[in-house]
């Protein structure tokens, strides 16, 4: 390159429960990635309470900005472009970074860029490291999605499937509050999981028929419900309100089957998107992309099928606006920016 001034876009993330802001340099340095969590505000609750949520949001933002341009040394000079995640996500969330956003863009003289989160997440694995090669699969699966993609390179992206009721992580967090194994389930499942026997319980595999690539998680959360607390009407001793009749193994047994069924569905569908597009990369995304059994299935995936597979580093994946910034500087160099009118839009399927 002959222009050796890097291109540094300041990025922000408010769309669920993280107030993140990062600064990258040409869509590649991580110069700062501040994130400050809700999850305690949340934790009792179960879940995250969106109002909750956007009040912390507008209490952690200046911090969290302040913060981040202070670890990356620079000042909003050296600012090329202001990027923001304002889309999909809870609405009273986003709107929180896109106005902060929109504000620094105007008081700085800056364009400003509204990122798909969820496109952001499939950019993770670039961060810090080499550029993916594409065609690529992308799954990323969260607590708010469970999206697969085509990307055609890191602008160039085409959405493959979705799901149509529950989020994979979502399933995990409703199986383990079943299981009794608090919040977020994730973590929890994995963990239970190791001790278990995935076979013990075959549990079904949902939309695996035809050649659909979307994705359902409801009927198998609800299986494992009616296998734990006995299927409502069916026996009326069979009715219970937990699992607390279940003993350590039960309990591990029911989370590993559950969570070999989750795998090998997303296992079965990542292999039906790779072979369509003639994928040279796996990307694995969101918050499950963290569970282990399905690290190890897509690693093996991967080989099968000659693929490199791709997985962000930790604080990558989870949510973070590193990844936001990052996408960002390839949207800038295309022309995609926006003006002040940008909307935050809580549902898209793209
Ligand atoms: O991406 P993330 O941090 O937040 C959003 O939902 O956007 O993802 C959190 C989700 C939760 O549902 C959590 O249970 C799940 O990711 N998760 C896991 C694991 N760690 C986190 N699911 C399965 N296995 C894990 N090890
Ligand atoms: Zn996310």
């Amino acid at each position: 390159m002959s222009d050796a001034t890097p291109t540094i876009i300041l990025g922000l993330e408010s769309t669920c429960d993280e107030t993140g802001c990062a600064v990258v340099a040409d869509g590649r340095d991580v110069l700062a990635n501040v994130v400050a969590t809700q999850f305690e505000l949340h934790e009792r609750f179960g879940g995250v309470v969106p109002e909750i949520a956007s009040r912390a949001h507008v209490e952690a933002a200046s911090t969290v900005l302040a913060e981040a341009l202070a670890q990356a040394g620079v000042g909003p000079e050296g600012i090329a472009a202001v990027a923001v995640a304002n889309r999909p996500g809870l609405i009273g969330s986003l709107l929180v970074g896109l106005m902060a956003a929109k504000t620094l863009a105007w008081v700085w003289r800056r364009p400003l860029i509204g990122v798909n989160h969820i496109h952001a997440h499939a950019y993770g694995p670039a961060l810090d490291a080499d550029p993916i090669a594409y065609p690529a699969v992308a799954l990323i699966a969260s607590g708010g999605h469970t999206s697969l993609y085509h990307c055609r390179a890191p602008t160039e992206v085409e959405l493959l499937g979705a799901t149509i009721d529950d989020a994979a992580g979502e399933a995990f967090d409703k199986v383990a509050s079943i299981l009794g194994l608090g919040y977020p389930g994730g973590p929890a499942i994995d963990s239970a999981a190791r001790e278990g026997n995935p076979k013990a319980i075959e549990f079904p595999r949902p939309l695996l028929k035809g050649q659909s690539l979307d994705f359902s998680f409801s009927g198998l959360k609800t299986a494992v419900l009616y296998h734990v607390r006995g299927v409502p009407g069916a026996q009326r001793e069979g009715a219970r309100k937990s699992a607390d009749h279940l003993g350590r193994q039960e309990i591990a047994d029911v989370a590993a089957s559950f969570q070999a069924a989750v795998v090998d569905t997303l296992r079965i569908k990542m292999r039906r998107a790779v072979r369509a597009v003639e994928a040279r990369t796996i990307i694995l995304g969101g918050g499950v992309a963290a569970n282990s059994a399905l690290r190890a299935a897509t690693d093996k995936l991967g080989a099968t099928l000659g693929v490199a597979v791709r997985m962000p580093a930790m604080t990558y994946c989870v949510d973070n606006a590193a990844m936001t910034a990052g996408l960002a500087y390839h949207l800038l160099r295309a022309g995609r920016t926006d003006d002040l009118q940008l909307a935050a839009t809580a549902t898209v399927r793209k």
